[in-house]
């Protein structure tokens, strides 16, 4: 089934075979997909929109982050690699004040962030999409929506107001009065990165988009993140290497807290000898 409607039914194998059953499961293939991306838009981006410098992160007693510093810069989409345990939504939840690191600092838009709140960091146009997208279920879109619309500072940057948001998640106006819980995960995805959106925001920190989506709906949501590219510098942490390297700029590689490699994403596209040099896969 897709989209509740029955594709094709019939004998294993033949279902298999078919080319809409393809489609659905297997997308129209990558490489199709990430001929269309744009590549190394950030290339020449020089000016810092987010910093950080040598933090030290600790959940009670348990030293987590090590001497971590990573930088985004206007027009970049950086990823944020390592394996599970290694620290990145770490990363992201200190550079958004959840979890404020013990020693190092955060810039952000030319001001130093370290130990602010996360509502304060938000407001200064800090948009989050935590693992697991985090909705209210048995709330409306529209409500989930609501929720998530701060009053950022004005000033520069793009304001994000609903139809803009709607330009680029069409999918998102059809479901406005739907619940939450009655969406499909990636609607659910694009719903959180909506509420991420609303306001001034400056940067976007997104925490493993496609974890747990079809590829078919995968493919939608990387769309989706290759048109935001454009407006809004991005920081991605992503366990499908395929995707989360054809929308890089540049790498940061974390193992047991500290950062372990950087670099520009495009050898790590198609070097694989590489890839098991920095990532172990
Ligand atoms: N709230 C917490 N309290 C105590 N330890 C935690 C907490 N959250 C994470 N940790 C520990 O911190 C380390 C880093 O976790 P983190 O969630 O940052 O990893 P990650 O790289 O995002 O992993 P994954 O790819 O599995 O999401 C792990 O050892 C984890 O067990
Ligand atoms: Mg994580």
């Amino acid at each position: 089934m897709n989209e509740g409607r029955v594709v094709v039914d019939g004998p294993v194998e033949a279902v298999r075979e078919h080319p809409k059953v393809q489609e659905v499961y297997l997308g129209h293939g990558r490489d199709v997909l990430f001929a269309r991306a744009v590549h190394e838009q950030g290339a020449d981006a020089t000016e810092s929109i987010l910093r950080i410098a040598g933090i030290d992160t600790f959940y009670g007693k348990s030293h987590i982050l090590h001497d971590v510093s990573l930088e985004l810069r206007v027009g970049e989409v950086v990823a944020l690699l390592g394996r599970n345990g290694a620290g990145k939504s770490s990363t992201l939840k200190s550079a958004m004040g959840l979890v404020p690191p013990a020693r190092g600092r955060i810039e952000f838009a030319g001001r130093d962030v370290t130990g602010r709140s996360p509502e304060d960091i938000a407001r200064l146009g800090m948009g989050f999409v935590p693992q697991g997208r985090r909705l209210f279920p048995t709330l409306t879109v529209a409500e989930n929506l609501a929720l998530g619309r701060l009053r950022r500072r004005e000033g520069d940057g793009i304001r994000w107001d609903q139809e803009r948001i709607f330009e680029f998640f069409p999918r998102i106006r059809e479901r406005l009065g739907s619940k939450a819980e009655t969406l499909s995960g990636g609607e659910q995805q694009m719903v959180a990165i909506a509420r991420a959106l609303s306001g001034h925001v400056k940067v976007l920190l997104m925490d493993e988009p496609f974890e747990g989506l079809a590829p078919a709906v995968s493919e939608e949501v990387f769309l989706s993140l290759d048109r935001l590219r454009r407006e809004v510098p991005i920081l991605i942490v992503e366990h499908d290497l395929d995707l989360v390297l054809a929308l890089a700029d540049r790498v940061y590689v974390l193992d047991r807290g500290r950062i372990s490699h950087e670099g520009p994403a495009a050898p790590l596209r198609t070097d694989r000898e590489l890839r098991r040099q920095v990532l172990w896969v």
